[in-house]
């Protein structure tokens, strides 16, 4: 995986000079440019190790030599104490609006007028999509960034430099590239869009809620909300991206869109995903059906496409209006957005015992599929937005997110209505007392036997983003639990002993039966992470699953890890990390994660281990010689690697353990020889697994 050989202009240290200040200037290139590979390619050319101890030099050699800091060393990131107030800077040139339609009549007359005012000369369009993000403008002085800015008012934005510089897709100085005059680009303005991917902000939003925070409504609130923030220290700490989609300089000539985002991606920032330059009408509309189809699929959110005049001498000829350039136009998708009549709000025990308040609606199509319920999340919610049974009202849908109500229509109200007063007990025949803790927003049944807590936790378990289970949808849970068929959801699996019961419930055929089974069956292949989702820890979602998969890789190490341990794992807060060792202590989950393991589904995490600290095979060097007890020479090397360790070919000083099987030759003399600790299968594997 090591790849150091492709900065081929670079030296290693044992060749480099010896001036400090030429070996710092040579780190930072090579960072800056893992970083771009890193960040913006996705397509790492240094493996963490290596990236770690570059950074490590340079911040050694920065501290020796103080007076050889620049602010553009990627050192310097997260610097300067926080900030009470921006201050407000005017921009070099207005960031202007742009004109937007949701009709596709409009984008014709548009082009009416471009064509019109061009007269006649031929043009092309560059169409991109429009980010749904903040707005803004990165302004460099001689290569380094110097200023970030809001769009604020489109005349003067805050100075937000501090938190900017933390977004490790900005470069804090640019690829040193030359115009077509032969100029280097030194000075110049970048525009662009800051936002967060879909699964940073779900991620950010499961640990709010699990903090007991205010959840962020959508990723663009909570990527101007980051923004804000006055302590760059907290900044970097969300994971924000950045999109350019303009170029302006006053050291040379650009042609054209298309030669600007050439030129951003050559000096190393990431340019507006999928554009694409369009020669007639018609290839901006298929751009247009196009993403309105697939925009789902992109990581980030899209509220439409911008469609521009390409050649730059164009843009300038047909100039602004107002605040709105005659050069550029947005076209808008529809947001996902129905009007209904609430019927009736109902609690929903969830398999935690959380009390959500549901709506019950007129059922209403929205984007292509019909909703009759929609969550209004919790009592403080329906009270902020003064929500009341019999209003008419809004009904959005989102991204990844279940439809909610999003607000009512105040015209529509009916004259009788009153406030909702939010239930005082479980909806479920035991009329359990809710209860809600100092800080939280949720009600909670705290009855496990509740109904409809064992309803929630199986429907959950079958459900499409858990095990995934054909024909074991909420209505057939509800069956089968009514009937005493299902009371946990190791159940599940031993219904195929129960197929004469099953026969002989109302509505229930061979083919049925025979369907659920394989159903049932087909989900043993699912990976752990969703196992580990559809077991159902408090405050664990998809996401927070996946990224306990990889770091502790089985059951055996999660259910043997402590609170501290959790902690450790990046983006898991102190709640989150107390609820899932207290998930893992309670002996009935206890028990029910081995009957699991014995209805064989998946405990193991079958990709690659991000073990930081977890076992000690993570960062060491193995090398493997004769004959092991059980496994092949690449099944142990394959093992070794999924847990961050690595495997060489020939035993030095600098390997860390020789792994020895029967028959070991020359290698293993070697070992001995250097003194290098020679280890079995048996505790290669306990240093994986941990004793049980
Ligand atoms: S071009 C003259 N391109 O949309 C304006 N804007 O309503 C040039 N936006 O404030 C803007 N993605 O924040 C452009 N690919 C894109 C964009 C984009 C998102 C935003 C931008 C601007 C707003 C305009």
């Amino acid at each position: 995986m090591q790849q150091h050989d492709l900065f081929s202009h670079s030296h290693s240290p044992e060749t480099s000079t010896n001036q400090p200040s030429e070996r710092i200037t040579q780190l930072r290139e090579q960072i800056r440019r893992a970083d771009f590979a890193y960040y913006v390619e996705a397509a790492p050319i240094l493996d963490d190790r290596e990236y770690d101890r570059l950074f490590e030099e340079l911040s050694a050699l920065e501290q020796q030599h103080p007076d050889l800091i620049t602010p553009d060393s990627p050192t310097q990131r997260v610097g300067g104490e926080p900030t009470k107030e921006f201050r407000t800077v005017q921009h070099v040139q207005p960031m202007l609006s742009l004109q937007n339609t949701y009709n596709r009549e409009e984008v014709l007359d548009f082009d009416r007028r471009v064509r019109e005012l061009l007269e006649g000369k031929p043009y092309e369009y560059w169409c991109d999509l429009k980010y749904d993000g903040v707005a803004m403008s990165l302004r460099y002085q001689d290569g380094a960034l110097v200023l970030g800015l809001t769009r604020g008012d489109g005349i003067s934005g805050d100075d937000i430099t501090q938190n900017v510089r933390t977004i490790p897709v900005v470069p804090l100085r640019a690829n040193a590239v030359k115009l077509s005059n032969g100029q280097e680009l030194r000075n110049f303005e970048v525009r662009g869009e800051v936002f967060m991917t879909n699964t940073d902000f779900l991620r950010i939003n499961e640990e709010r809620e699990a903090a007991g925070e205010k959840l962020y409504a959508n990723p663009r609130n909570l990527t101007a909300g980051t923004l804000k923030l006055q302590d760059p220290r907290e900044v970097v700490k969300r994971p924000l991206q950045f999109a350019a989609y303009f170029l302006a300089s006053e050291d040379g000539v650009l042609f054209s869109q298309a030669d600007s985002m050439r030129l951003l991606r050559e000096m190393g920032f990431p340019t507006a995903l999928h554009s694409r330059l369009c020669s007639s009408l018609e290839d901006v509309f298929a751009f247009l059906d196009e993403w309105e189809e697939r925009r789902e699929t992109l990581p980030f959110q899209t509220d439409g496409a911008v469609i521009k005049v390409n050649n730059l001498q164009q843009q300038f000829e047909l100039g602004a209006v107002g605040r709105f350039p005659r050069w550029a136009f947005a076209y808008k998708y529809e947001a996902k957005k129905a009007q209904t009549r609430l019927n009736a709000i109902f609690l929903q025990i969830g398999r935690t015992g959380v009390a959500t308040p549901v709506a019950d609606l007129e059922p209403v199509l929205l984007a292509g599929s019909t909703i009759s319920r929609a969550t209004l999340h919790n009592a403080d919610y329906i009270a902020e937005l003064d929500i009341r049974t019999g209003d008419t009202v809004v009904v959005e849908k989102g991204g990844d997110v279940i439809p909610k109500v999003s607000g009512f229509v105040t015209e529509m109200r009916p004259a009788e209505s009153t406030p909702f007063a939010f239930p005082h007990e479980c909806p479920c025949s035991h009329k359990q007392a809710l209860k809600r803790y100092d800080g939280e927003a949720a009600y909670y049944c705290e009855f496990a036997g509740c109904p409809s807590q064992v309803r929630g936790r199986i429907e959950h378990w079958a459900s499409r983003k858990a095990m995934d289970i054909e024909g074991l949808g909420e209505k057939v849970v509800d069956q089968l639990v009514e009937v005493g068929l299902l009371t946990t959801v190791a159940d599940v699996y031993r219904l195929h002993t129960q197929r004469e019961r099953l026969l002989g419930l109302e509505r229930w055929a061979e083919k049925r039966v025979d369907n659920l089974l394989q159903g049932i069956e087909a989900s043993k292949e699912r990976p752990f992470a969703k196992v580990l989702f559809g077991v159902g820890v408090r405050f664990v979602g998809e996401e927070t699953a996946k990224m306990l998969a990889e770091h502790f890789g089985s059951m055996e190490r999660l259910m043997s890890a402590t609170k501290d341990d959790f902690v450790q794992v990046f983006g898991i807060g102190e709640r989150t990390a107390g609820a899932i060792a207290a998930w893992f202590q309670n002996p009935d989950n206890r028990a029910l994660v081995r009957d699991l393991e014995r209805e064989g589904l998946k405990m193991q995490h079958e990709g690659r281990i991000i073990a930081d600290a977890v076992t000690p095979v993570q960062g060491k060097t193995f090398v493997i010689t004769g004959t092991l007890p059980t496994m092949k020479r690449d099944e142990a090397k394959d093992l070794i690697q999924r847990y961050g360790g690595k495997v060489a070919g020939s035993v030095s000083k600098k390997t860390d353990f020789v792994l020895a099987g029967e028959e070991a030759g020359s290698k293993l003399e070697k070992a001995q020889e250097l003194g290098v600790k020679v280890i079995t299968e048996a505790e290669l594997l306990a240093m994986i697994q941990p004793a049980t």
